[in-house]
């Protein structure tokens, strides 16, 4: 019967047939131990000679590093396997015979690795750290649509900036400039006026100029927004969000935490409340471990490292000033120079993973906001009717998933967290 290495404890003691690619062989000419992966896991194969016939043998033995191969066989358990069985061949056919693979067991440089993605995903590590992701992302759209989210895709090619126009990617839409997305949110606003509450999951482009281990230029937001949700609310969503995707890859991707080798003690410490300070605390507390910073200045990877690593798990951090935030956070009632605004600070190094805040729903403030930004107003008639046809307080925020799984899977840079990794200067392959 075909089956997966997933399934194979399902068939102990029966004979099964597998398809897949070879990891690796030792062989003592006599009997050859065959590591097989098929997508779903890896398995360890027990030829004998002595067993098998001449085709079947002579295919052991031409198999190569990443040669396909169809292999039939007894499941037997085996305590000592990570998968719990090995198999004891019975026949093996050689579908593809692979010359040498580029990426052998020995250490490769970062550069070669990157250029042979498409490759590169095959191995062991590469393929935990994107299991997690696929993980996260289906614990993602569980809590919203558990949550009663509406799930609203907005679009990639914009007319507009929604966070700054220094990271703008540009092309050219039928003779006039568009932009590709750098946000959802702005189509999610409209959305929640008449959905209530909604989100969207998707690709957004920076072209940013930096080159660093926590930044994209394509990169996959999740960003929920609710009507009728203020400031304290949004907090509260935020951290609920979190800490249900941390324990989600707790509880299902023990194995793959094992792979990377993932420390668990911080995820397990990450349980509600998060720690709360404004960022008026925070420059005290930075200024107190003699960081050289004034209230106004925006935090950059350093100061974020230190604010989080205080603390053991993630940290919010409110209140920011309206000079370093985005034109459409409304204003502090209590000190409009500060926003209503909130990031979430990994701890160990990972920084922002989440920014969002209560919306300006206020049109001539809004509109005021706007000019202040000196952005073009016809591309935002539309976004101002959301606050000149019943306006409405709401709340939402952007995750960046490869941030959150930068920091859950323990990796350092980002681009081994998706597929394929868009960085500055490089698109290959
Ligand atoms: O803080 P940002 O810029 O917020 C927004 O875009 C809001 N419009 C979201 C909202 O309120 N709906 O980005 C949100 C998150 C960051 O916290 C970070 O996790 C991630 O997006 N992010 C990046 N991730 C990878 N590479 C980049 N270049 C990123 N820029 C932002
Ligand atoms: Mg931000």
């Amino acid at each position: 019967m075909k089956t997966t290495v997933a399934q194979l404890n399902q068939h102990i003691g029966e004979t099964i047939e597998l398809e897949g690619w070879l990891i690796k062989k030792r062989s003592s000419g006599k009997i050859a131990f065959l590591q097989v992966r098929d997508g779903s896991g890896e398995v360890q194969a027990v030829a004998s000679r002595a067993e098998l016939d001449d085709a079947s043998w002579a295919a052991v033995e031409s198999l190569t590093q990443e040669s396909t191969l169809r292999l039939g066989g007894a499941v037997r358990a085996d305590d000592r396997a990570p998968s719990g069985v090995e198999i004891h061949l019975a026949t093996c056919e050689l579908l593809d015979q692979s010359p040498e693979f580029p990426i052998s067991p020995k250490e490769h440089g970062v550069s070669f690795l990157a250029e042979n993605r498409h490759l590169w995903l095959r191995s062991r590590r590469q393929r935990a750290a994107l299991r997690v992701r696929s993980e996260v992302c289906q614990a993602i759209r569980d809590f919203f649509y558990e949550r009663d989210f509406v799930l609203i895709d907005s679009p990639i090619l914009t007319p507009a900036a929604c966070e700054g126009t220094s990271t703008l990617f540009e092309t050219d839409y039928f003779g006039n400039p568009a932009y590709l997305s750098q946000s959802g949110q702005l189509y999610l606003e409209p959305a929640a006026a008449a959905f209530g509450k909604v989100y969207c999951f998707g690709p957004t482009f920076r072209a940013e100029k930096s080159k660093t281990r926590r930044h994209l230029m394509e990169f996959w937001m999740v960003e929920p927004e609710v009507a009728f949700l203020e400031f304290g609310g949004l907090c509260e969503l935020a951290e609920e969000f979190v800490v249900s995707l941390i324990g989600r890859v707790l509880d299902r991707c023990g194995a793959e935490l094992d792979v990377l080798e993932r420390d668990r003690t911080v995820l397990e410490a990450s349980v509600a409340p998060f720690p709360r300070l404004t960022y008026s605390q925070a420059i005290e507390q930075l200024q107190a471990a003699g960081v050289e910073i004034e209230w106004g200045a925006d935090f950059g990877a350093e100061e974020e490292t230190l604010l989080a690593s205080q603390h053991g798990k993630p940290v919010l951090v409110t209140h920011f000033p309206a000079a370093i935030k985005a034109f459409y956070m409304e204003p502090d009632p209590d000190d409009p120079k500060q926003v209503l605004g909130v990031d979430v600070l990994a701890p160990e190094g990972y920084g922002e993973i989440i920014g969002g805040s209560q919306r300006i729903h206020d049109h001539d403030l809004l509109l005021r906001r706007i000019r202040e930004h000196e952005l073009p107003l016809e591309a935002f008639e539309w976004y101002l009717d959301i606050r000149k046809y019943g306006t409405f307080p709401h709340s939402g925020f952007g995750m960046g998933i490869e941030r959150f799984v930068a920091w859950v899977t323990g990796l350092p840079h980002l681009r081994e967290t998706i597929p394929y990794p868009r960085m500055l200067n490089k698109i290959y392959p």
